[in-house]
């Protein structure tokens, strides 16, 4: 058994290292590779990440099959779709192979994207559960990101593949993301044993948002890592932000742009509501006080009636009073 681990990471290092090869250096990569440029990665990014390409008849088969690999191998290594009657071809044509490595910077999988909107095929394809890809413990980049995270003592979760190269690209080098699925606690799981702190960093589209709303309850609930969202301006996702402005403004944000859990709570709950109806006012408002009465610090409470009492022209001590009600409810 511990063999065949071996030698199916040997299919996909090889793999990756073809894909890559076809990128770079073959006029069938061509394409992909402007389309990667005009996204705005260089060739050091590519490189670094082992970004590759996929032609549409087929790499792997004829390659392997020509080095008399084992078909029950090439079975299972899930780089093959299997036919009715036992013929194997392969997974992963016309797309820009991203590999996923484990946590020791192995090859154990890829994603692959198409280079143009299909409506017929979806955007990211990634490899099925093999004995050496298991999407519910890994974390997309966290090979590379581990010492920076230790060193910060901080991690930032992306929602995807882009997100985090572009990061990476700009100097946010601690970032990681889950696989396409949403998270799972074995990931929560491995992220408290390297990091104090985490920041969710989603897209700001409302499936973004939403998908923010469900981690953060998530690792509350499963860790003790302290929280925070950072979210681009402009409903964007962190790639598109970078390319949008800069390198420079990116990190601004990453530095000056940290919300709380409950902070993100109160524009989250907003959504969609017209705020300047009053019944729409008021039950917002009891909603935000029953998160703010869970908050355990009085100071970091504080933060959040001043705001409200701002925004809604509500004198605080009313504020207060509703929230001590809520709290000797709770109890
Ligand atoms: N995803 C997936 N399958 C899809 C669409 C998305 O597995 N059909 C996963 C990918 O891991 C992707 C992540 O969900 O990175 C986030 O989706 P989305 O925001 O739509 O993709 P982007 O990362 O923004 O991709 P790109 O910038 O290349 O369009
Ligand atoms: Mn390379
Ligand atoms: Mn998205
Ligand atoms: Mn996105
Ligand atoms: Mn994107």
């Amino acid at each position: 058994v511990d063999s065949d681990f071996a030698r199916l990471i040997g299919l996909h290092e090889n793999a990756a290292k073809l894909y890559h090869h076809v990128l770079m250096n073959t006029q069938v990569g061509e394409a992909a590779l402007t389309y990667l440029h005009d996204r705005g990665l260089d060739d050091e990014t590519i490189a670094t990440f082992n970004i590759g390409f996929a032609p549409g008849d087929g790499l792997l088969k004829p390659l392997f099959e020509e080095r008399k690999v084992d078909y029950q191998l090439l079975r299972s290594s899930g780089l093959f779709i299997e036919s009715q009657d036992g013929q194997l071809r392969d997974r992963f044509t016309n797309r820009i192979m991203f590999t996923i490595r484990n946590a020791s910077g192995k090859v154990i999988a890829f994603s692959g994207r198409i280079l143009h909107k299909d409506p017929d095929s979806p955007k990211y394809l990634n490899s099925p559960e093999t004995k050496i890809f298991h999407k519910s413990d890994t974390l997309f980049n966290f090979d590379l990101a581990r010492k920076e995270i230790r060193k910060e003592n901080a991690v930032v979760l992306f929602e995807g593949f882009m997100d985090v190269i572009a990061a990476y690209s700009a100097g946010v080098k601690n970032g990681i993301a889950s696989m396409g699925t949403s998270l799972t606690t074995d990931q929560i799981g491995i992220l408290q044993r390297v990091a104090e702190t985490l920041y969710v960093s989603y897209d700001g589209d409302d499936a973004g948002q939403n998908a923010t709303h469900r981690a953060l309850s998530l690792i509350g609930e499963h860790s003790n890592m302290s929280l925070g969202v950072i979210q681009m301006p402009e409903g964007l996702d962190p790639d598109e932000y970078l390319r949008k402005y800069d390198a420079e403004h990116f990190r601004a944000v990453y530095e000056g742009a940290k919300e709380t859990p409950v902070g993100f709570a109160l524009r989250y709950l907003a959504r969609g509501r017209n705020l300047n109806n009053q019944s729409e006012q008021l039950s917002y408002i009891e909603e935000v006080l029953k998160i703010v009465a869970g908050v355990p610090s009085p100071v970091e409470q504080d933060l959040y009636l001043n705001q409200l009492a701002d925004r809604f022209q509500i004198d605080k001590a009313s504020l207060k009073e509703q929230l001590s009600g809520l709290r000797q409810s709770k109890k």
